[in-house]
């Protein structure tokens, strides 16, 4: 349970924003099944989606596309409304992890709030158990709400990481460095509860390849799902080949 020395922390690769490049236009490319293939052999341990109610970036033939492809884990987000769920329960991912939704927010914005669900997640979560489905709650690193998820019967919760690595990149202005310290502080506290009621810890939201490294450093976590960073930076370690691919198109064709 405890990751450790002996138990490398598995990376779980979020392709919504790939699938975001895709919807902005409508155009058959990037192809989400081509890029997952890219994405295990480059020795992620699992792919993680996430099917919005508004259907932004990710679409439901995607999910059914990509469960019968992907060969690692699949990690399916989705909010708790009934018709996602029963939609989840078709494609039977490895795993769901249930997160808040909200309309307009840019991204997940905050953690599941399991108090005032509590009783719905509880049949949802039993539900999934029944399917072999694990399944984990994207909460606030608070250990309260780790209590709760823990009574919940959840396999694992993802921590909500989004303020922490927002503070490291200095989004909050002169106020980055407290609030960096303190949700750092939050992280740890919550993962230490965790380990010691024997939930697993996952984590996720904003991490860049820098941010990581001093979470990683800890060595608590089992399990970053990392998204946008990842993308972010195949864009600039990936654009010589494809001007060299056009200009040979033009050139060359
Ligand atoms: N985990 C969850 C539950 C998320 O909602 C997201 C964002 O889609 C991520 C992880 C990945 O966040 P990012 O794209 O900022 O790396």
């Amino acid at each position: 349970m405890k990751a450790s020395k002996w138990l490398m922390p598995r990376l779980g690769v979020n392709i919504d924003h790939i699938a975001t490049l895709r919807q902005l236009r409508g155009t058959p490319y990037p192809d989400l099944l081509e890029a997952a293939k890219i994405v295990e052999k480059a020795g992620a341990h699992q792919i993680t989606i996430h099917l919005r109610e508004d259907r932004r970036h990710i679409q439901d033939a995607d999910v059914f596309a990509l469960r019968k492809q992907v060969k690692v884990l699949l990690n399916l987000e989705c909010s708790i409304a009934p018709s996602i769920i029963k939609i989840a329960h078709k494609v039977k991912p490895d795993w769901v992890c249930l997160v808040p939704e909200k309309r307009q927010e840019v991204t997940t914005e905050g953690g599941l709030n399991v108090k005032k669900y509590y009783k719905q997640l509880a049949k949802i979560i039993q539900d999934f158990k029944k399917k072999k489905i694990k399944v984990s709650l994207f909460v606030e690193p608070d250990t309260a709400v780790i209590k709760l998820s823990h009574a919940l019967g959840a396999d694992a919760v993802e921590l909500h990481t989004g303020r922490y690595c927002n503070a490291t990149q200095k989004l909050y202005g002169a106020k980055s460095s407290k609030i960096m310290k303190d949700e750092f502080k939050r992280i740890m506290d919550a993962t230490k509860l965790g380990q010691q009621l024997g939930i697993h810890v996952h984590a996720g939201h904003g991490f860049d390849y820098k941010n990581v490294r001093k979470i990683v450093a800890q060595d608590m976590i089992e399990e970053y799902n990392i998204g946008h960073a990842i993308v972010c930076r195949a864009v600039v370690v990936g654009l010589e080949q494809a001007v060299r691919e056009m200009v040979s198109a033009i050139q060359a064709p």
